[in-house]
């Protein structure tokens, strides 16, 4: 006796919100673009929200642990996620001629303040004369060490920057995603600096 079946479970898991559908398109690789044309992102108003949210802006605060060894950080629109090994930012929704990388930066410093420190980056204030711009600073710490009168010591660090920047012409990766990135590098030099009795 040969008993043969075959079953099916057949989930439809997606797609109750507008969200859903865009995760799905995204897992996909597809482009999501006619948000119109799908019942959940109507129903939701999503295009109204992203006209009313378009010229938008936010502000970003916090800090960042980070190893004592050369690294980057950036802030880049769209949700990011890792596809095969590489950092992406899923740009479909915005379009790349929408995203104006003009940018405030109030305040960068990597460690304590002591008296007098300079922190070249703070109130760089930069408009982007197109859209998608990539803007990538390339920052040197200098490890510094601060004595003060009293016998305190503060371990901290200085940096230079340099600025460059582009239009980016893709969505992937340092190459080519609009967003303002910050690649540092540790100086093997150090400065100790001594404060001066008054
Ligand atoms: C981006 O926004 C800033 C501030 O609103 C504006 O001055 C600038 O012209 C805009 N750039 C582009 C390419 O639209």
């Amino acid at each position: 006796l040969v008993l043969s079946f075959s079953v099916c479970f057949c989930i439809t898991l997606c797609c109750n919100t507008c969200d859903d559908v865009r995760e799905a398109y995204r897992r996909r690789g597809w482009a999501f673009k006619n948000a119109d044309t799908i019942e959940q992102c109507k129903r939701e108003g999503f295009t109204q929200r992203m006209q009313e949210q378009k010229n938008e802006g936010c502000q970003v605060y916090g800090f960042l642990e980070v190893n004592k060894v050369a690294g980057n950080f950036h802030f880049a629109p769209g949700k990011s996620f890792q596809q095969s090994h590489v950092h992406v930012h899923d740009l479909q929704s915005f379009g790349l001629d929408n995203i104006n990388m003009t940018h405030l930066i109030k305040h960068l410093s990597f460690g304590k303040d002591y008296p007098g420190i300079v922190n070249p980056l703070d109130e760089t204030d930069v408009t982007a004369p197109q859209a998608s711009m990539m803007y990538q600073y390339f920052v040197k710490i200098v490890p510094t060490i601060y004595v003060k009168t009293d016998g305190e010591v503060v371990k901290t660090n200085q940096f230079s920057v340099t600025r460059h920047e582009k239009v980016a012409n893709g969505l992937i990766g340092d190459q080519g995603l609009p967003g303002v990135f910050v690649l540092y590098e540790l100086s093997p030099m150090m400065v100790k600096f001594t404060e001066k009795q008054r």
